[in-house]
């Protein structure tokens, strides 16, 4: 069988790294999360209180930093890990702002191609169809309602007995879209050749599966 590049794009919290990683373990390859990685920039941007909108700052700072993801998943800024730091509400509503910034995703996108260079690889994020693997051979774009996006969210979040605002995710997460979505550079768009599906009223399986067999078609 061919190894190829499967490219898992689309709004916050649609469900793509749950997806994402069952695609992957299916087919034994490597999962990467690169939203992960825009996210340890920005804690480690806060940590040190660099201004975020001084984007030579941010920019000299991402050079000095090393971010590293294992294949469980655990994310390392410098080898301390930082799993669970980079989920923190603080860094969720600073991150957009830090991946506008031009150079930072020139930097990010070269790491990442780097990573996908082997192919066996399911990447998410929002530009890996456009930008990041635009030869890549599955293209996936996943839609949800919004309403249904925050719903999943909040009951992630009570699950894991974490106090929750159900309004207040739907803003957050629509913020984040907007922000996403408006950027100048590679924004949070459909690839041409991207595959669209809706998993408002599907299970995270059946996603899977529909996947699963457009990656058959391809090898
Ligand atoms: O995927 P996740 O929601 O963890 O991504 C966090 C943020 O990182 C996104 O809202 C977006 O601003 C940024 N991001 C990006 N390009 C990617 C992945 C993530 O701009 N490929």
């Amino acid at each position: 069988n061919k190894k190829l590049a499967i490219a898992i794009d689309g709004p916050a919290a649609a469900g793509k790294s749950t997806v994402a990683k069952i695609v992957a373990k299916h087919l034994g390859y490597v999962y990467i999360d690169t939203g992960a990685m825009y996210r340890s920039l920005t804690y480690s941007v806060l940590k040190h209180k660099i201004d975020a909108s001084n984007h030579t700052q941010v920019v000299n700072h991402l050079h000095k930093i090393t971010i590293d993801i294992d294949p469980d998943q655990q994310v390392y800024l410098d080898q301390e890990n930082v799993t669970d730091d980079i989920r923190s509400d603080v860094v969720t509503n600073n991150v957009s702002a830090v991946a506008t910034i031009a150079q930072v995703r020139e930097e990010m996108v070269l790491r990442q191609r780097k990573l996908a260079e082997k192919r066996g690889v399911v990447m998410d994020g929002r530009d890996i169809g456009t930008h990041v693997i635009p030869d890549a051979e599955v293209k996936i774009f996943l839609v949800a309602s919004v309403k249904e996006r925050a719903q999943r969210r909040h009951e992630e979040n009570q699950q894991k007995g974490f106090h929750s605002d159900l309004e207040q995710i739907k803003s957050d997460i629509e913020q984040r879209d907007k922000m996403d979505s408006e950027r100048e550079v590679s924004p949070l768009k459909k690839a041409a050749d991207a595959i669209e599906i809706d998993t408002t009223s599907l299970s995270i399986e059946n996603v899977a599966d529909q996947i699963l067999s457009i990656v058959q078609q391809k090898m």
